[in-house]
């Protein structure tokens, strides 16, 4: 095998990326921990709990953790209902604690990228109409000013709302996210008012902090028509993409929110952002099926995927160049957001990591702008509907009793940090069986 390295631009930030109801532990004043109080919502009744205890303290050995194997840059996220209780108090308390948790950062030589809205809202809020309620961006704003006038010390690197499309998806056309309605009307409204919410976030953020590079992190996901000659498979393919993947980024590019078959005009919207935020996952087959109640369509990974231990993601990593591709014409900036899979026996973690950043190595020596790669994520974590069920960690996490279980992943992991590269070397000693794939003859 070709004995070579893969090497990345000087001052490529890595670093893992985490959200405050996933590892903090002890929410209780916003609608996840509500929603896992009722039942059958949460896979197995699991509740977050403790999460990965970063309000009791615990985000310090994680940091320390993060620096010592390679990582330069960590991006978490802000509990808005920390931060601001009830409508009219705002907690000076918990901006110091995320205070000192940016400050642990800088002072380990990592940079942090700070999210201000990652899936959880606060229960106040939820009361009023949560997103569905035209009030809700600028009480957004409200938040996002006091978040940034506390951190602007230490933070410039912002992304005000992370993955808007499976925010609204889940919580307002699917059901699986709370306020689980599935409802279209309110799922468009919903990405209406996330469109203005991140644009006064926005222009709050540069108003305070005028060098500050803000955006959003969109997930994509690859949609593949099932039966490429079949129109019905072809359209709804097309019609996943564009509204999944290009409507939100797009409006904030144009200030046309093409979204349900409907077209808003939001000006302020055209250009407001500063990076393309990215996280990928998988690819997945549309096929069109005659069933009202599956809304005619079905998603699938076809067989013979190689798909991760509980069947979330299929082993895609031409999807991520795609996904690269579509970001690259933005012409802007670019952050991997997001990238990783599920297995709590680590056999197939460090083979998706590598091929992934290897199409990341490829998109690099295209000129594709991209800037740092966030792995999902440092430690175990509460996954949302899934609960304890999926562990994305490179660092396992016994629930029960806090401990920290060291994969091979962080190995891997630590060795591209570290080398800013993908080496022949290290994949011989960690992942034999990749060689011929990534260092042909
Ligand atoms: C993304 C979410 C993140 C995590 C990963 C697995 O959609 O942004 O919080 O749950 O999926």
């Amino acid at each position: 095998m070709a004995k070579a390295t893969y090497s990345f631009p000087r001052g490529f930030l890595w670093g893992t990326a985490t959200a405050s109801q996933q590892a903090e532990g002890q929410n209780i004043n916003n609608n996840w921990s509500a929603w896992e109080t009722q039942p059958g919502r949460i896979r197995e009744g699991h509740k977050a709990g403790l999460a990965c205890d970063w309000w009791g303290g615990r985000w310090k050995e994680d940091f320390d953790r993060a620096k010592e194997t390679g990582q330069n840059a960590h991006r978490l996220s802000i509990e808005w209902s920390r931060i601001q209780p009830t409508p009219d108090r705002w907690d000076e308390d918990a901006l110091d604690h995320y205070r000192q948790m940016v400050r642990g950062l800088v002072d380990r030589g990592m940079t942090p990228m700070v999210t201000l809205h990652h899936f959880s809202d606060p229960l106040w809020l939820v009361d009023r109409g949560g997103w569905e309620s035209p009030e809700t961006p600028a009480l957004f704003e409200a938040y996002t000013r006091k978040v940034v006038e506390a951190l602007k010390s230490y933070v410039s690197l912002w992304c005000t709302i992370n993955e808007p499309n499976v925010y609204t998806v889940c919580s307002y056309l699917t059901g699986e996210f709370p306020p689980g309605k599935t409802d279209l009307n309110a799922t468009s409204q919903v990405y209406i008012n996330l469109v203005k919410g991140h644009v006064l976030s926005y222009k709050a953020i540069h108003e305070i902090q005028p060098a500050a590079q803000v955006s959003i992190a969109m997930n994509y996901n690859g949609f593949e028509p099932s039966r490429p000659w079949f129109f019905l498979d072809t359209f709804l393919s097309n019609f996943m993409t564009s509204n999944f993947n290009y409507a939100f980024p797009m409006a904030l590019k144009t200030g046309k929110l093409n979204f349900a078959a409907k077209r808003t005009s939001i000006p302020e919207a055209a250009g407001t952002m500063d990076y393309y935020g990215l996280n990928y996952y998988t690819v997945q087959k549309v096929a069109f099926v005659l069933k009202p109640k599956d809304m005619f369509f079905r998603r699938f990974f076809p067989e013979g995927s190689e798909l991760s231990p509980t069947g979330f993601i299929a082993n895609r990593p031409d999807g991520f160049f795609k996904a690269m591709q579509f970001a690259n014409s933005f012409d802007l900036p670019i952050y991997i957001t997001e990238n990783g899979v599920e297995d709590p026996e680590d056999t197939f973690r460090p083979k998706y990591t590598v091929q992934h950043i290897h199409q990341m190595w490829r998109a690099v020596n295209y000129t594709y702008p991209i800037r740092g790669y966030f792995h999902w994520t440092l430690v175990d974590n509460f996954e949302w509907e899934r609960g304890w069920t999926q562990r994305f960690g490179l660092w396992g996490l016994n629930v029960d009793t806090q401990e920290r279980i060291r994969r091979k992943s962080v190995d891997v992991y630590a060795r591209i940090c570290k080398e800013n590269a993908i080496s022949s070397d290290m994949v011989a000693e960690y992942i034999p069986g990749l060689l011929p794939v990534l260092f042909p003859d």
